[in-house]
């Protein structure tokens, strides 16, 4: 099913990197299905811009052959295809040099929203910006969108940040970070501050810890290349968890736009305390007769790079002192789950006496599969034999309560590249933010880098290590299973 919305200004989207993995997995079939739902003008042009040949009809033909391999087609009028791929174009374009500029600049010669989508390398940022200008296509109202990585620490991101402002304002960029664009993660905010019944408790006063699982079953794949530079801290903690991790702990915005809600992102990510060597805990999988491990799967057989990392963190500020969360990510894990769940502290006195045993509510926002809420609560046990407790889900799927139709969430891409032609940056990072993320995983991972840290090793199909389960363990505290 493809959700239907209202239209947005007729646009140009030049995709840099057009003819590259992202374009074709994520950008392309997303595209399409807003086309699909009548949210895309049929004036506005996409521009696949390369160093790759191509003519705009091969450039279609492409397109067509990525959006039957990655959309499902649920909704989408297949027969409507040829008028989407009508307004698809194509130009041979040099990030480095000169040849392509000036053709692209005379193509988005328009009235049209203009956007800019650099769905390349980070090395090539400051490139297409500078020559973006050069070209007289950085005018005011221009926008640029920007994958991850955004550079690899702190020192680069800033690099990358300088870059970029030379030539563009900050409310030009747009910096892309999906886990933003899932309908759940921005459903965190809508619970939180939609309802009155979880803000008076949301502190270090009832809640006890949070955990914030984000775990997939899935290997690196091909993306063995990039992975191994990379590893799970810089690939998922310093932007999807960190983001999760904001949603959750930071202060109710005075408004829904979009420096009201990245200011308080930003103060919780500045309150984080630095993370010690105790606190976490660092894995890779191992293959068994059926998988490879993640040694077979990258160039360098000795690779230290982590393919888990679960940490405990704390917050210094008045809502959350005291409250530790616990973030865990990896791959390769039993199962593609990810959520996030609240635990609330022991009721203060139990009237029910010890036999009644220990009661905790337990509030769990499935952010993946199954969307939905499910909130612990302790009730007595049916039937006779005394005052026996036990404790059942109030457990809502988004799915079943939304009925068929509207509980179809849009592809994060799909949301957030008509939120660039919007122009809203809610649910894009800023540059501040980014780099404060950097600058708390940075000793991290030096330390790491430092010591020659060897992650330890762990099976596939599992929770990851076991020093993973004993982090809470020894503060009484158990992970939640993982289970989709
Ligand atoms: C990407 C990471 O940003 O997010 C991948 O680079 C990861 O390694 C992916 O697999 C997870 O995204 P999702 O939407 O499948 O949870």
């Amino acid at each position: 099913m493809v959700s239907r919305t209202i239209p947005v200004e007729p646009f140009d989207l030049v995709i840099f990197g057009g003819t590259g993995d992202l374009a074709r997995r994520k950008i392309l079939p997303a595209l399409f299905r807003r086309y699909c739902s009548g949210q895309v003008d049929p004036a506005s042009r996409v521009i696949g811009a390369a160093r790759t040949e191509m003519d705009d009809a091969a450039y279609r033909e492409f397109a067509r052959a990525a959006i039957a391999e990655f959309d499902d087609h649920d909704g989408c009028d297949m027969g409507r295809i040829d008028d989407f791929l009508g307004q698809l174009h194509y130009l041979t374009v040099d990030a480095r040099g000169d040849a392509g500029w000036e053709a692209l600049a005379e193509l988005v010669k328009s009235d049209h929203v203009r956007a800019f989508y650099f769905s390349v390398g980070p090395g090539l940022f400051g490139d297409l910006a500078e020559r973006l200008q050069r070209y007289g296509m950085a005018e005011a109202d221009t926008r640029i969108v920007v994958e991850k990585p955004f550079g690899r620490d702190l020192e680069s991101a800033r690099r990358l940040n300088r870059d970029l402002a030379r030539h563009f304002d900050e409310t030009q960029i747009y910096r892309i970070d999906h886990y933003l664009g899932k309908e759940t993660v921005q459903n965190l905010m809508a619970v939180r501050f939609g309802n009155m019944l979880f803000e008076p408790l949301w502190n270090s006063q009832y809640v006890d810890h949070i955990q914030i699982t984000v775990a997939e079953s899935v290997g690196v794949g091909t993306r063995g290349g990039y992975y191994d530079k990379s590893g799970a801290m810089r690939d998922m903690v310093q932007n999807h968890m960190m983001q999760l991790l904001c949603l959750i702990a930071m202060e109710p915005p005075a408004k829904f736009n979009p420096d009201s809600v990245r200011d308080e992102k930003l103060k919780v990510i500045r309150a984080l305390d630095p993370v010690k060597p105790e606190n976490i805990v660092r894995g890779q999988y191992e293959g068994d007769g059926k998988r490879p491990g993640y040694r077979n799967q990258v160039e360098n057989r000795d690779s230290t790079t982590e393919t888990f990392v679960a940490l405990k963190a704390h917050i210094s500020n008045w809502r959350w002192a005291g409250t530790p969360f616990y973030l865990r990510t990896g791959k390769r894990l039993k199962e593609r789950t990810s959520e996030i769940a609240v635990v609330f502290k022991d009721a203060p006195h139990s009237i029910f006496g010890e036999e009644a045993g220990r009661h905790r509510n337990i509030l769990t926002i499935r952010l993946q599969p199954n969307e939905g809420i499910e909130l612990g609560v302790t009730i007595k046990e049916p039937g006779p034999g005394g005052m026996r407790l036990v404790d059942v889900p109030l457990d809502m799927s988004f799915a079943e309560v939304l009925g068929p139709g509207d509980a179809d969430f849009p592809d994060a891409y799909e949301r957030l590249i008509m939120d660039v032609i919007r122009g809203n940056q809610t649910l894009f990072m800023r540059g501040d933010e980014v780099e404060a993320a950097w600058a708390w995983t940075d000793p991290i991972i030096a330390a790491w880098d430092e010591g020659r840290e060897v992650p330890i090793p762990y099976p596939p199909g599992g929770s990851g290590p076991d020093d993973a389960l004993m982090l809470m363990h020894r503060d009484g505290r158990r992970w939640r299973e993982i289970r989709a």
